[in-house]
């Protein structure tokens, strides 16, 4: 299965990405060559998306070596990137793995191992959402699904984590559309799920984020899907702020709430969700959009860009090595540790 389109290049000395705030209505390619403008690409989510925050971490040790390929440098810019947004764990672990690439290495040769690992690391994540999506066909159930916030592409430079298994849900003939929410406040759902499912012919209807728990009570959806920034040990889950009322209401229905995310997104140093760092974003971005205000000026806000869904909801999750389902403790350790020792 292809994606629909390219959104991420490795190209020394710079990392070349699609603007995700411009999108749908500009597809317009950044070229970064200095950490300050990627982590300012982070910060504003031009570059978004747990996974692909991971390969934008990295990206940011290999610009960072071209300048100064010293140990010292290396590390700072690892631990910089990582801490650019708290939640999604990939940043600060993509970074820190490329940076562990490289430092065995003769410092003229780390520049070029660095950008050598980015284009690994995305050959690798390619292949685990195509598996997370075979995998996923095995537990979703027939039916049109709801999603929410956006895990394609765009998000992972694959087909994406549960819009993969989306994709291939679609492809076997086993749903005709997909319901994606808008994902307030910076419209996720609405401007980039969308974008990529009429890339790729498949019938999306959107809702907004309020019409969530009608639509999942209405009987119109067999199961919910969505991916993850953040799983605790547990099955505790940090995705995109919204996601805990989805999973509320379709407990409240009877219908599974499926989690869709690799391996990597699992923190071995989460025991449960509370210790999950949630990131607060601002109150422009609640009272307006794009230079659009709604609110009055001065206005407070409440502006949690995730929150966690407790383990007992999720039906399962499906990851590139297997299925985990509840209770998650066992499980989730031995896919991680599997994964960390293969
Ligand atoms: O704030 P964002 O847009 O980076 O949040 C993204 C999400 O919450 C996604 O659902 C998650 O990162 C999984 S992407 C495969």
């Amino acid at each position: 299965m292809r994606a629909p389109v390219a959104v991420v290049a490795f190209e020394r000395p710079t990392l070349r990405v699609l603007d995700q705030t411009l999108l749908p209505q500009e597809e317009h390619w950044l070229e970064i060559g200095d950490l300050e403008t990627l982590e300012e690409a982070i910060r504003s989510l031009r570059v978004r998306g747990a996974p692909l925050l991971g390969l934008c971490g990295a990206a940011g040790v290999a610009i960072a070596a071209e300048r100064d390929p010293g140990d010292a440098a290396i590390r700072e810019a690892a631990a910089r990137i990582g801490r650019v947004r708290p939640t999604a764990v990939e940043l600060a672990t993509g970074a820190a793995a490329c940076a562990a690439a490289v430092l065995g290495r003769a410092p003229e040769e780390r520049a070029a191992a660095a950008w050598t690992f980015c284009a690994e690391y995305l050959a690798r994540r390619q292949a685990e959402d195509e598996a997370i999506a075979r995998n996923g066909l095995a537990v979703l159930p027939p039916g049109d699904v709801l999603t929410h916030c956006n895990t394609g592409t765009l998000a992972t430079g694959g087909i994406g984590t549960a819009l993969g298994v989306i994709r291939a849900a679609f492809a076997a003939g086993r749903l005709a559309r997909c319901y994606v929410t808008e994902t307030r406040p910076l419209l996720q759902g609405a401007r980039l799920t969308t974008w990529e499912l009429v890339k790729s012919g498949i019938p999306a209807v959107l809702l907004p984020d309020t019409a969530a728990a009608a639509l999942i009570t209405s009987g119109r959806v067999s199961a919910v899907v969505t991916g993850a920034d953040r799983i605790a040990l547990n099955g505790d889950t940090a995705n995109k702020v919204g996601t805990l009322g989805l999973a509320l209401a379709a407990a409240h229905a009877g219908v599974p709430f499926f989690i869709a995310a690799p391996v990597s997104t699992v923190d071995p140093g989460c025991a449960d969700g509370s210790a999950i760092p949630i990131e607060f974003r601002s109150a422009e971005e609640v009272g307006g959009f794009r230079g659009q205000r709604w609110s009055p000026g001065g206005i407070e806000a409440w502006n949690p860009a995730f929150d966690v869904t407790p383990g007992g909801l999720i039906a399962a999750i499906i990851t590139e090595r297997g299925i985990a389902r509840p209770p998650y403790g066992p499980g989730l350790r031995a896919l991680f540790e599997h994964a960390a020792s293969g």
